[in-house]
């Protein structure tokens, strides 16, 4: 399995967002990681859907949207007409999950769910057929720059055992740098999602170059 690399913009400058999003297509990064946040399903607040219709006019990067709110679903339309390609949403904030996913899907959109660090996969059991990507939180959300929980790498071997054979991705997300990606990858993520190990660092397109280990 391929492995691809969603820098998260999180990390990186709000005010130059469309340069610093150029910069990592150009170096070659797959996917744009949007973190969306509420202030209620987790304690911070970041963008919305007219952010990202703004910058899907200047990117063909998979939108990759990660939604950190509550009750998701009053919101699926809006990001899906702003330019989504995948909709992750979590699991602790979506009622009706199933529903929800093939929601997602019927747009032509890809359907994730995340988990944070104390979800059990259990909860995936029943819908590994409606998911194309699941999200493994490797720290709790809201913030970037966190700590890898050390735990989280056993959660992702679990993780692509249940999933039995059947190709859907598995992102990791959280304080993941280059340190720590083989042992992640080796776990069985194949979607990396690295906010401060990109955009903080001192040449973040020569940081895009090696997560895809093209230097
Ligand atoms: C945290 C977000 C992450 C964050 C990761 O709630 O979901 O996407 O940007 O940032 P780093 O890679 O700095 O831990
Ligand atoms: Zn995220």
């Amino acid at each position: 399995m391929s492995i691809k690399l969603s820098p998260s913009i999180l990390a990186s400058d709000y005010g130059a967002l469309r340069e610093n999003i150029s910069m990592v297509e150009n170096a070659g990064a797959d996917y744009l990681h949007i973190d969306v946040m509420d202030g209620h399903f987790v304690p911070n607040i970041t963008i919305g859907p007219p952010v990202v219709s703004c910058l899907r006019k200047s990117s063909g990067l998979v939108f990759d949207c990660h939604l950190m709110i509550s009750d998701p679903d009053r919101y699926i339309d809006d990001f899906a007409r702003a330019g989504a390609d995948i909709i992750t949403v979590h699991a602790e904030a979506a009622a009706h999950l199933q529903r929800t996913l093939s929601y997602i899907r019927s747009l032509g959109l890809k359907a994730g769910v995340a988990l944070n660090p104390a979800t059990d996969i259990s909860c995936l059991n029943y819908v590994l057929d409606d998911v194309d990507m699941i999200l493994v939180m490797t720290v709790n959300p809201g913030f970037g720059g966190q700590k890898f929980i050390p735990a989280m790498t056993r959660k992702v071997r679990d993780t692509r055992a249940l999933l039995s054979g059947r190709d859907a991705d598995i992102q990791v997300d959280g304080g993941i740098t280059l340190a720590n990606l083989k042992e992640i990858t080796d776990a069985g993520a194949n979607v990396i999602v690295a906010g401060s190990a990109v955009f903080r660092a001192d040449d973040p397109a020569k940081a895009v170059r090696q997560f895809k280990g093209l230097e």
